[in-house]
């Protein structure tokens, strides 16, 4: 067998010592798929002592993470720190400079300097590789990238944050509102103290972002996707879309049309017969559609030790095998980005109005002027001069039309609360 590929391993935290421990369980199958042992050479973390649940002994430690880019006895490097700068990423770039290819989970990373990070890998020759920085154990970039490239993709899409879909899986199955489950899920450690990155739906659109940019063949550009998260999705919503036949999922969604790439990250009525409205709890899934494969979607856990673990393994596997696809795939895409004004597509409507004669034909006048058709409309129960829930569903429309007459419906006096508004969705 060749010469072992040793790797330095910065970051020890969940998905370091993940890697470490995979690697010393699984080693020789490893090795037989590598062609050659992948041995750890060195690591670096914060905090030297800490028992982390694998064997240190015998590596080459590192207080400063840069320092594994210059050990000549490292051959890749593995970065497991995180965060879009710091630490993480000077030590990419100067791994990078020094011809020394790169794996790392990092979306934060990628979405925010991917671009440059890429073109510096490009121009160098070197491979970066980051198949667990999506969708965790799924292999959405290696199934786009190499499983799909002879096709033109048109959509990639995906529940791409376990917590907000174990969060809305959650208050659907218990009829509990967000802050309440949200207070749980912190308990149960399957959110963070401060959630805001996954509830917000910053993270998704890191994964979005990378999606869209292997799938379309263009530079990573964050800037240009549309963020809403989960925090005003309501029980009452998840009941209406029950009784109309979805579930509510937060989804990225990225698409290729004439007018160019459009790129969102929301929450989504799906269709409860869609193979995605039945992904729950923490799992995440990634669809995509290409012209000649049609629709494929791969469903797995996206976080945790061992899935996150076993997507860096894979990519050192390809590196010690000598196998190197570009970052983005080959042929840069100049479409422009869409803005999310122009996107069509039908939404749910649920008002809160004072039960009182003319009402909904205000509503639905105001509906008309913006040229919006609607499919359906349900009102619950009669209560004279108290407030009652009224749910509109609206054929495809323009986000733009649909924004002008809702900002027109929430100033009518006998609406009481701000209106939910929710994205229809095919998938
Ligand atoms: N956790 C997941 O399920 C998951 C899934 C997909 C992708 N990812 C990505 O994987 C990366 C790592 O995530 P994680 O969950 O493993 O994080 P984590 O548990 O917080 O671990 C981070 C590690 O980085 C080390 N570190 C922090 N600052 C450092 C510095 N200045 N110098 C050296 N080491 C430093 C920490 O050292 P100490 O241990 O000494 O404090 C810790 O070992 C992130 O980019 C994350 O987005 C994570």
């Amino acid at each position: 067998m060749s010469k072992p590929l040793s790797i330095g391993v910065a970051g020890l935290g969940t998905v370091g010592a993940g890697v470490l421990k995979l690697l010393a369980e699984n080693g020789d199958i490893v090795a037989a798929r590598a062609g050659r042992p992948v041995t750890v050479g060195a690591v670096s973390a914060r905090t030297k002592g800490r028992d982390r649940g694998v064997a240190l002994d015998g590596l080459r430690w590192h207080d400063d993470p840069v320092a594994l880019a210059a050990d000549p006895g490292v051959d890749v490097v593995v970065e497991l720190i995180g965060g879009s700068d710091g630490p993480a990423r000077a030590l990419v770039e100067a791994a990078l400079a020094a011809g020394k290819p790169v794996v790392t989970a990092n979306k934060a990373l990628l979405a925010v300097h991917g671009a440059a990070i890429a073109e510096m890998a490009e121009a160098r020759g070197v491979p970066l590789a980051f198949e667990a920085a999506v969708a965790g154990g799924i292999p959405a970039i290696k199934g786009l990238r190499e499983g799909l490239a002879a096709n033109r993709l048109k959509r990639v899409a995906g529940i791409l944050n376990g917590t907000c879909n174990y969060i809305l899986t959650t208050m659907r199955e218990q009829g509990r509102e967000f802050g309440d489950v949200l207070e749980e899920a912190q308990a149960l450690g399957y959110a963070e103290a401060d959630p805001s990155f996954d509830i917000d739906g910053v993270d998704a659109a890191h994964k979005l972002a990378i999606l869209a940019a292997l799938a379309f063949g263009r530079p990573v550009d964050f800037g240009a996707v549309h963020v809403e998260g989960i925090r005003e999705v309501t029980a009452m919503d998840i009941a209406f879309a029950g009784e109309l036949g979805y579930r509510i999922k937060l989804l990225g969604i990225a698409g290729r049309d004439e007018a160019g790439i459009s790129a969102r990250v929301h929450p989504c009525m799906v269709p409860v017969a869609a193979p995605i409205a039945r992904v729950d709890g923490v799992f995440n899934a990634v669809v995509a559609e290409g012209d000649f494969v049609g629709r494929v979607m791969l469903e797995g856990r996206g976080a945790g030790a061992g899935p996150t673990a076993s997507a860096v393994v894979a990519d050192l596997i390809d590196i010690a095998r000598g196998r190197h696809t570009p970052v983005w795939g080959g042929a840069l895409d100049a479409a422009p980005a869409v803005a999310m004004e122009r996107h069509r597509g039908a939404y749910y409507l649920r008002l809160m109005v004072l039960d009182r004669p003319g009402v909904i034909a205000d509503v639905t006048g105001i509906l008309r002027d913006q040229a919006i058709s609607l499919e359906s409309m349900l009102q619950r129960g009669r209560a004279p001069g108290e407030a009652v829930p009224v749910v509109l569903t609206t054929h495809d429309c323009e986000e733009a039309a649909m924004r002008a007459a809702l900002d027109r419906i929430a100033g009518l006096d006998a609406v009481l609360e701000k209106p939910a508004l929710i994205r229809i969705e095919a998938l």
